[in-house]
Formats: C-alpha cells, sequence, structure tokens
C-alpha cells in the first residue's frame, strides 16, 4: 500500500492505485481489466467496437473474476455522410492498391463499427451499470449523458487542450484525461483538428490542472513508474497507461500488430487519418508512408477504414500489417511481454520509489 499524497481520484473511483488502464479497442477487454484490477488500478473496457452483448458478457466475466470498480469507453464523435466527390477522391487514392491486388475496386464495403454513444449502448449502460464511463471525442448528446449520469456512474473524457478540458468540464465530466501528443491510438480532440499545435504530456497536464477544478488524468508517453511519478509531480492525480501493455499475455492485439510493437521504437509512430479518418498514433506502415501520415482525401471517421478492408485482408493473410492500424504511443518500446498484473505493479512500484512514498 503506498501513501499517494493526492486521494482525489482514488476516493471519487473508489481504486487504491492511481493508475487507469487505457480503454483500447481492438487491443483489450475484460482479462486486461480483471489483471489491472486486480493490481489496484481502474479496468476499463472500449466498447466502441463490440456489439453491446458481446460488451454486457465482458461485464460479467468482469464481476464474476473481481469485486472492483470498470470502466466502459465509449466513442462521441458525430458522423458525417461524406458526398460522392469525396467518396470518388479516397477511392482513386486507393486505385492502385487494389489493381496491384488484383481486388475489385467498385464493390468497396462500408467501414464497420466504431458507432458513436447510442441509444441501445446507454441501455446497457442502464442495465449493467458501470461504476465509470469514459469518453472520447467529446461527449455524447445532453439526453443521453443525462441517463448516464443518473446511473450514477462518474463520467470521464479526453481533452488534448485545455480549451477542451475546460469544455468538459463545464458540462459536467468529474474528471478530465489529459491526452498528450505522444499517446497511442485515436486523438481525443474534438473541439480543433489541427495537429500541428497539439501539446505533448509534460505540457499540457499542468495547464490543464490550473485550468480546471476537476482531478486531472495524465495519459500519453507513460511506459514506466519514472513516466507516472513526472505526472504525478505535475499535478495529475492519476495516470492512464495504454501502450505499455500492448504486448502483455492478456492483449487481443492481432499477430501482425504484435509484431509491429516489438519494433517499436522512439521514432518510428506517427499520428495518421488514413487508417479511419481520424488522428491516430501508430507504428508507420506502408499506407501512412505512402498516402499520408495525414491526407486531406481520407473519408470522415470512421469511413476511410472500409475501402482498406480487402488490402488489409490480403496483406495480413501474408503476415504484414501495410494497410491496417498498429496503433501504439511513442513509449510502445517499453512494452514488456509478461502479465498485465506485473506491468501495472511495475509501473505503480516504480513510481511510488521515484516519490519516496
Ligand atoms: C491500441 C490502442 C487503442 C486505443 N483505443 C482507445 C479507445 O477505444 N478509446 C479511448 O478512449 N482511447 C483509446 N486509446 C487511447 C488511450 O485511451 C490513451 O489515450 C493512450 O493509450 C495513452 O497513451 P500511451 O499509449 O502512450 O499510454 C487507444 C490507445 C491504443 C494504444
Amino acid at each position: 500500500m503506498h501513501a499517494w499524497t493526492d486521494r482525489r481520484l482514488l476516493d471519487l473511483l473508489a481504486i487504491e492505485q492511481p493508475l487507469l488502464l487505457a480503454p483500447m479497442a481492438g487491443s483489450a477487454l475484460s482479462a486486461m481489466a480483471i489483471a489491472v484490477a486486480r493490481a489496484g488500478g481502474l479496468g476499463s473496457i472500449a466498447c466502441s467496437s463490440i456489439s453491446v452483448d458481446k460488451a454486457t458478457e465482458e461485464v460479467a466475466t468482469f464481476r464474476a473474476a473481481v469485486t472492483a470498480r470498470i470502466n466502459l469507453n465509449f466513442f462521441a464523435h458525430r458522423p458525417r455522410t461524406p458526398d460522392a466527390v469525396e467518396m470518388a477522391r479516397w477511392q482513386a487514392r486507393l486505385a492502385p492498391y487494389y489493381a496491384e491486388f488484383g481486388l475489385d475496386g467498385d464493390d468497396l464495403p462500408p467501414a464497420g463499427g466504431r458507432a458513436p454513444f447510442d441509444e441501445t449502448m446507454c441501455a446497457m449502460v442502464e442495465a449493467v451499470r458501470p461504476e465509470v464511463v469514459s469518453f472520447h471525442f467529446g461527449l455524447p448528446p445532453e439526453p443521453l449523458l443525462a441517463r448516464v449520469k443518473a446511473t450514477g456512474a462518474v463520467v470521464l473524457s479526453t481533452a488534448t487542450t485545455v480549451a477542451e478540458g475546460r469544455w468538459l468540464e463545464e458540462r459536467g465530466c468529474d474528471a478530465v484525461i489529459a491526452q498528450g501528443y505522444e499517446a497511442g491510438g485515436h486523438r481525443g480532440n474534438f473541439l480543433t483538428d489541427e495537429m500541428s499545435e497539439q501539446p505533448g504530456t509534460i505540457a499540457l497536464v499542468p495547464q490543464l490542472v490550473d485550468a480546471l477544478h476537476v482531478p486531472v488524468i495524465a495519459a500519453g508517453g507513460i511506459g514506466d513508474g519514472r513516466g507516472m511519478a513526472a505526472a504525478l509531480c505535475l499535478g495529475a492525480s492519476a495516470v492512464q497507461v495504454g501502450s505499455a501493455f500492448l504486448l502483455s499475455t492478456e492483449s487481443t492485439s492481432v499477430d501482425v500488430h504484435r509484431q509491429a510493437l516489438r519494433t517499436a521504437r522512439d521514432d518510428n509512430t506517427a499520428i495518421t487519418n488514413v487508417l479511419t479518418g481520424r488522428p491516430a498514433r501508430g507504428i508507420v506502415n506502408r499506407v501512412m508512408r505512402e498516402l499520408g501520415p495525414m491526407s486531406p482525401d481520407a473519408l470522415p471517421f470512421p469511413l476511410a477504414g472500409g475501402p482498406l478492408a480487402p488490402l488489409r485482408k490480403v496483406t495480413e493473410a501474408q503476415g504484414r500489417g501495410d494497410f491496417q492500424p498498429l496503433w501504439a504511443g511513442q513509449s510502445a518500446s517499453m512494452a514488456r511481454e509478461v502479465s498485465a498484473f506485473d506491468i501495472a505493479r511495475d509501473i505503480v512500484d516504480g513510481a511510488a520509489r521515484v516519490l519516496r512514498l
């Protein structure tokens, strides 16, 4: 038991250690959440790319394994339907690849999954009653948010700037996740699309702490106890860690993602929009290098990913991750191939050591 000096988030979330498992669509389910909860942190389950039935099942598995709080995470974007010109432009960019792999470019599949928080997901939250609900890309429409709050859930969302943090606090978020530029996966940005101006974690956290009344959770680039201690020194009440868990035994990442993670370095990730239509950080692969990493032609989120699916299928079968997300943050090389329980414990114990707690 460590004597953390800032207990705001520990008390709010009823956790022992100020460590949240980052929700990671495609890379983590209840097994990782259970491991982190057993280590005293908060387990999270990303619900944006699984069905409501699967999410319900995952929560039941979590509840059967541990008596601990759980965070369910959802996307809160407002989908936009592209016009025919935009569709044609993206198809034209991908046409050479379709030709290269002998695929039929006239029959492009829509992007599946990654739906925003809606009536059905809200009804699921009301039924399974997670103690914590977190959102990415802002917040859902007010009536849905009010229903989530009425369940008694603690509500979190991600800010990538101080302006976004203020916006979230004004709308009732109980704590704000400060996502620095280093972070793996989708950027949670929703008031700005200007990636060149996005602050890193060490700059963002203290400025958000000063601007907000609610506790701040630092995310992005935290790979071990040193990073966690630094974030707490900057005023964060807790940290949210993703990439450091990506090679854990409990990770559900596909093989090519795991292989790519083993090659991760400080300088081989980039922010790209070509894989889904929204900026996200991943290990640089062929499609990022050749069409991006940022492209004005990518369809709006999540549709850019639809026409990539057949290309992904062919190349993934050949053991290559050329056309799919290989999400990873700038500290992904610090990910270790051990249990998520050990990773969580080592991060927390390492931070306590640095802070002499
Ligand atoms: C593989 C992967 C998937 C992610 N998926 C989600 C998600 O579904 N929802 C979400 O809020 N954040 C998601 N994120 C972002 C994390 O919440 C968090 O901001 C990030 O992992 C922190 O940076 P780090 O990866 O350097 O630890 C994802 C991150 C990764 C690496």
